[in-house]
């Protein structure tokens, strides 16, 4: 198996963006789960449409809900590449719409739905021999033996500020709040969870050095970058060889 490098972290912390810069510099392959719970939301929604579930404020407590959601995912087959598949459609745009980011957190909170694309993820892992892989629970539940686990983080005015440029649309003080709903789910559902930061920062300071946390609030993107290559380099991950006087500003 080739090197595997998790990052997880909270919405809009420059998961995506680190991401893509490791896989291109090391050559290996990355997974944006997200994007997975992002689509299988997305089938969801079309499914249940007129039930107009996006406009829920807590997953139901009928068990029945939950089950139902967990068959339609398992119905669908996502397809992360480039661009992102839902059964055999192109669904890369619609995923990230205020309509998506409502909802996911709710079936990203199912249990049954998270051992489905969990399973999905590590098959990933496998037949792509290593890889990049960002989400939520990447280091602590799908590749707990991640040879990198990073931790982004960053204040939630920077995070509202780059999702509102991504979108080129958006009310920040409403960013900002859907932001802070999204982590409060995704930080306390009763499985794969985001840890604390304190609890990763703990790890580290204890000395883990298959461990890094970085608040990016005040770095940019190729700053988060080089911290990260200089952590790889210790713990013996380098680019291949003819990539190895790269710049970042060719990123
Ligand atoms: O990274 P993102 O904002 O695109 O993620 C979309 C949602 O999916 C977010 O609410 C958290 C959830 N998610 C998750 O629960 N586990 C993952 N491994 C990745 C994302």
């Amino acid at each position: 198996m080739g090197p595997i490098i998790a990052i997880d972290g909270t919405a809009g912390s420059g998961k995506s963006t680190l991401a893509k810069s490791l896989g291109k510099i090391l050559g290996l392959h990355v997974l944006d789960t997200g994007a997975m719970y992002r689509a299988a939301a997305l089938k969801v929604l079309s499914v249940m449409g007129e039930e107009r579930p996006e406009t829920l404020t807590k997953v139901p407590d009928d068990e029945s809900w939950s089950l139902q959601v967990a068959e339609i995912v398992k119905e669908s087959v996502i397809v992360i590449e480039d661009r992102v598949s839902l059964d055999g459609q192109d669904v890369t745009k619609e995923i990230r719409t205020d309509r998506v980011d409502r909802f996911v957190s709710f079936v990203a909170s199912i249990p049954a739905v998270r051992e489905d694309l969990v399973s999905r993820q590590r098959q990933w892992i496998a037949i792509h021999n290593g890889g990049v892989v960002e989400g939520r629970d990447i280091g602590t539940v799908v590749c707990p033996n991640a040879d990198l686990k990073v931790y982004l983080t960053a204040s939630i005015e920077a995070r509202a500020e780059r999702r509102a440029a991504e979108r080129a649309t958006g009310e920040r003080a409403e960013l900002e709040s859907m932001i802070d709903r999204r982590d409060a789910l995704d930080m306390n559902r009763s499985t794969g969870a985001l840890p604390s930061l304190e609890l990763v920062a703990s790890a580290e300071s204890n000395g883990r050095d298959d461990i890094i946390v970085i608040d990016s609030t005040e770095y940019n993107a190729s700053d988060v970058l080089s911290r990260v290559l200089t952590r790889l380099e210790t713990i013996g991950i380098h680019p291949p060889s003819r990539q190895m006087r790269y710049s970042t500003d060719e990123i």
